[in-house]
């Protein structure tokens, strides 16, 4: 944890600092005996060259717009056009060859932006429906520049709108790169063709070191991974460092986009480790069955644990084999207050935490192995 979390630091998907990461993992798995592969695989990265949005008229001042992520590049100048929540329906056509300002909320970033192109603006601003600022995601490459404002300067903008016409210029500037990261991949092979994955992603956000997230869950894998290969076992294991799970879950889609229909039916679970070492409730989220399986194994152990149900909104590689019909599970404590930020150091990762979560995955393993 402390080889990841520290004396590498933070790990961005592509980076080199994942590259050297990698290769630790690869020695530490090799040093215990496993069968290492290095699985590279590209992704499109997006990159954020930040945004200025200008009001020119009927006064002239500088907002604070945030980058939507997936907008296009772009800069765009003209009537600023307020469309409520940018409901197919609420485009005037004003909006033609103007800029809309979309409310946040009951849509998706997506509809919004998608729905303000198709009525023929040139911009999309969307402000927000609580106080302050945000950052959002549209999921895919939009047709126009689009960015977010707080709520104060969407309200501000809205009121010069009602009082005459608003000329702006909003400026987004983003590109689109082709960068590499791997998986590193502990295999042993059993007697029986069915399997056991474990799985933690090892990158981390650009913001901080992700001693949490997720040095922690990788190196909790890692410790499974040396107790397991102590002894035999009847089914095959795989050991698993995700890349580029940061930006999209790409290291767990392209393992699993790299397996045979056949190979993904013989995993008979998948148990993924993701920020395991700061917080005080232990939880189990993912394939329903896998899910309280887990949690029966839990209660055998005398260990308190319970569903992650609705209280995290994060989304983690299990999700990758859960979408593949892989029962999957992800072991996870809540909550990390320093949650991608440059805090999220090794000091506050608790050692008894990652021995609770390991402790508890090992048992889940020798259920699945079948007791
Ligand atoms: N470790 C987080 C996911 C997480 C957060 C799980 C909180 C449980 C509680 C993970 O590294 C992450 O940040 N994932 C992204 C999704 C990704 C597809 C961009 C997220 O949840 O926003
Ligand atoms: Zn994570």
């Amino acid at each position: 944890m402390q080889a990841l979390g520290q004396s590498i630091g933070s790990r961005p998907a592509g980076s080199a600092k994942e590259r050297e990461a990698a290769d630790y993992i690869a020695t530490q798995l090799q040093g215990y005996g496993y069968q290492v592969e290095r699985q590279s695989f590209p992704f499109t990265r997006f990159n954020d060259g930040g945004s200025r949005l200008s009001v020119l008229q009927p006064i002239t001042e500088e907002l604070h717009p945030n980058t939507l992520v997936q907008s296009r590049s772009g800069d765009v100048e003209g009537p600023l056009v307020l469309v409520g929540l940018g409901q197919a329906g609420d485009f005037p056509p004003a909006v033609g060859g103007a800029i809309a300002l979309i409310e946040r909320g009951t849509n998706t970033f997506k509809d919004k932006v998608a729905n303000a192109a198709a009525a023929g603006a040139k911009g999309a601003i969307i402000y927000n429906n609580q106080p302050g600022g945000f950052r959002g995601n549209i999921g895919e490459a939009t047709a126009i520049p689009a960015a977010s404002i707080s709520q104060e300067e969407g309200k501000h903008l809205a009121d010069l709108i009602a009082r005459g016409s608003v000329n702006v210029h909003l400026s987004v500037q983003t590109t689109l790169e082709q960068v590499n990261s791997q998986n590193v991949i502990g295999t042993r092979k059993g007697a029986s063709p069915r399997s056991i994955v474990v799985g933690a992603h090892f990158d981390s956000v650009p913001a901080g070191p992700g001693a949490n997230d997720n040095a922690s869950g990788t190196a909790t894998m890692l410790e499974i991974a040396r107790i397991m290969a102590l002894a035999d076992h009847p089914l095959s294991l795989y050991f698993i460092a995700f890349g580029a799970e940061e930006l999209g879950l790409y290291g767990s889609k392209h393992f699993v986009s790299s397996l045979e229909a056949e190979q993904l039916r013989q995993i008979v679970g998948m148990v993924n480790l993701d920020m395991v070492g700061v917080g005080d409730r232990l939880k189990v989220g993912g394939s329903k069955d896998l899910e309280q399986k887990s949690m029966a194994v839990a209660e055998r152990m005398g260990v308190e644990v319970s569903s992650l149900g609705t209280e995290s909104t994060g989304l983690s590689d299990h999700g990758s084999f859960v979408a593949a019909g892989v029962p999957a599970v992800l072991i996870h404590y809540i909550d990390d207050p320093r949650y991608h930020t440059a805090q999220d150091t090794v000091q506050y990762v608790r050692p008894e935490n990652l021995a609770a979560a390991g402790k508890w995955a090992l048992e889940i393993m020798r259920e699945l192995m079948g007791g």
